[in-house]
């Protein structure tokens, strides 16, 4: 018996000839793993691209802390006065990354009274008072009793945040901290 293939089966395996000589050379080796680096990577990029560039599942992990909730004593830590932590403030809701942003919220900025805060009451209404922020030991600000326009408002707000900022987290109340419906705390202990 002999063990050379049948005619057929010879041409068949004459076909991957290159391909093992291609394996023995190094060069071409190497020439073969890096076009296979960028295809494969051509194709993880493309995947991750969508028609919404700032939603939730696209923040990018590598840079950007993991998703994680935080309560609002929790975000005062990223308030930007230690240049080395990030610099986060919570609209609507969510928690932004806005390190970038940091000649604006940054100390010294002037928007820095909404740094580490949740700014939205005081986007809303287009206010920098301290009495738009609130108690970072109470409940997440509902919210629910802005009038429709200021409503309005925070909700354009939002969407410049989504649009410019990474979300890293929501803004949650602390454990044995009951949720308040409508005015944020300052408002509702206002005696007028
Ligand atoms: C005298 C009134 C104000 C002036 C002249 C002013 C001016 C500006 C300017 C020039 C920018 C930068 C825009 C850009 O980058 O294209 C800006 C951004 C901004 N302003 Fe004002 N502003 C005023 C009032 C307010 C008020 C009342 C609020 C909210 C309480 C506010 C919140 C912001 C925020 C959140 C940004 C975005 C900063 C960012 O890019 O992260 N501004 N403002």
């Amino acid at each position: 018996m002999s063990h050379t293939p049948p005619p057929g089966q010879q041409s068949f395996l004459r076909v991957f000839e290159p391909l093992s000589r291609t394996l023995e050379n190094p060069v071409a080796l190497g020439f073969l793993a890096l076009a296979a680096f960028f295809i494969v990577r051509s194709i993880v990029m493309g995947a991750s691209k969508g028609p919404e560039p700032f939603s939730m599942k696209k923040v990018p992990v590598t840079d950007t802390p993991a998703q994680r909730d935080f309560t609002p004593a929790e975000l005062v830590a990223f308030d930007g006065r230690d240049e080395g932590t990030a610099l986060y403030i919570a609209v609507k809701g969510t928690v932004y990354d806005v390190s970038k942003g940091r000649g604006f919220y940054g100390p010294g900025g002037p928007y820095a009274n909404f740094a580490g805060r949740d700014a939205s009451r005081g986007l809303a209404l287009s206010s920098f008072g301290t009495e738009v922020l609130a108690d970072i030991n109470g409940p997440v600000d509902a919210l629910d009793d802005l009038e429709p326009s200021e409503k309005d408002s925070l909700d354009e707000w939002a969407g410049f945040f989504a649009g410019k900022y990474v979300a890293v987290g929501r803004l949650v109340n602390a454990p044995g901290v009951e949720a308040t419906d409508g005015a944020g705390p300052e408002k509702s202990e206002a005696s007028d």
